[in-house]
């Protein structure tokens, strides 16, 4: 298969790769090394559907994806609609500030509430670890779990959209042997709440980038020791040898404790400010994955100046990313070509 061909279910059930994508997405793990570059890839044709003067194809029609969202959200589950409508499948949205939830549901009955009205996908987002493999257990055998983030653990569409952008940063797409051989990507910030930062470091080290967690010793989660990365507090060194800065958000409504001394010595020590900025090189990538603390982690105004600044880049490509994971789980067998 090229990348100007859409596939059939044919080729999604087993490609001809030989790569099987599974009925989930719920980790960046379990799918491992030959179908993240199957979804990469894939994302190249999506990219240039989403160019087109009317960006939609009928490969989903007639499927119907549930966004479930237990906590806020912009970016994601805007991305998973907008994906769904260009794949033309049906979309049902659930949002737990006006469910019934506030009065007591439980996320199973909550599952088979909706299920019950027909459902192909569930996008789930929910603050508890774990919740999207719960789900699996709720849901009927044809109906697919996507992973929109569950509390610190995982965030695998986030993952999958940063490698891709810095897959086309690079060489302008995918490609079918996508790699980050020779980057050297460093992750900057609140690491110990990031569900982000995990999904980021395991498609990042599965593609060969080296990856360097730079964090106060208060923001690294525990056993970092057992992560495939290198680990420095000394944002100011570390600097010049960067590929990448792939700045996180300082997580507070997850910081139960006083983590860092004061915002002024977390921003003097980590923060992306115009000084530091001066000093990265003009084909060094800034990425983060939103929403940013803006006179925080990253300097009112400092992306806009460099042109490596790919946070932007990184929501368009969302949105193909996450057609090609519902189109890879849910393909209708409809030749778009
Ligand atoms: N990056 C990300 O997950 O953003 P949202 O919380 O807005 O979905």
């Amino acid at each position: 298969m090229t990348a100007t061909e859409i596939p059939t279910a044919d080729d999604v059930a087993v490609n001809d790769n030989g790569v099987a994508v599974g009925r989930h997405l719920l980790s960046v793990a379990e799918i491992g090394g030959d179908a993240i570059r199957e979804i990469l890839h894939l994302t190249d044709r999506f990219v240039e559907i989403g160019k087109r003067n009317i960006p939609k194809v009928p490969a989903l029609r007639g499927k119907t994806v549930c966004t479930l969202f237990f906590e806020d959200s912009t970016r994601t589950r805007m991305s998973f609609e907008t994906a769904a409508k260009r794949l033309s499948a049906d979309i049902t949205s659930f949002s737990v500030s006006s469910s019934s939830v506030n009065k007591g549901e439980s996320v199973r009955d909550t599952i088979e509430t909706v299920q019950a009205m027909g459902v192909d996908a569930f996008v789930v987002r929910h603050r508890s670890a774990g919740v999207p493999w719960q789900v699996t257990d709720w849901v009927e055998p044809h109906v697919s779990v996507i992973n929109a983030g569950d509390g610190w653990h995982a965030h695998p569409t986030q993952g999958l959209l940063d490698a891709y952008t810095l897959l086309q940063a690079r060489a302008g797409e995918a490609g079918p042997d996508a790699s980050l051989d020779g980057l050297h990507i460093g992750l900057v910030g609140d690491i110990k709440h990031s569900r982000v930062a995990r999904s980021d470091v395991e498609i990042f080290t599965a593609l060969g980038a080296k990856v360097t967690l730079i964090a106060p010793p208060t923001l690294l989660p525990p056993a970092v020791e057992t992560w495939n990365v290198e680990v420095s507090h000394d944002f100011d060194s570390m600097l010049p040898q960067l590929d990448v800065v792939a700045l996180l958000r300082i997580q507070k409504e997850r910081m139960v404790e006083a983590l860092i001394p004061s915002i002024k010595e977390y921003v003097d020590g980590y923060g992306l400010t115009p000084e530091r900025v001066s000093l990265i090189r003009p084909d060094v990538f800034i990425t983060h994955p939103g929403p940013m603390n803006r006179g925080i982690e990253v300097a009112v105004d400092v992306l806009e100046h460099h042109p490596g600044a790919l946070v932007t880049r990184q929501v368009t490509n969302g949105v193909a990313v996450r057609m090609a994971v519902l189109f890879l789980l849910l393909g209708s067998g409809v030749d778009v070509t």
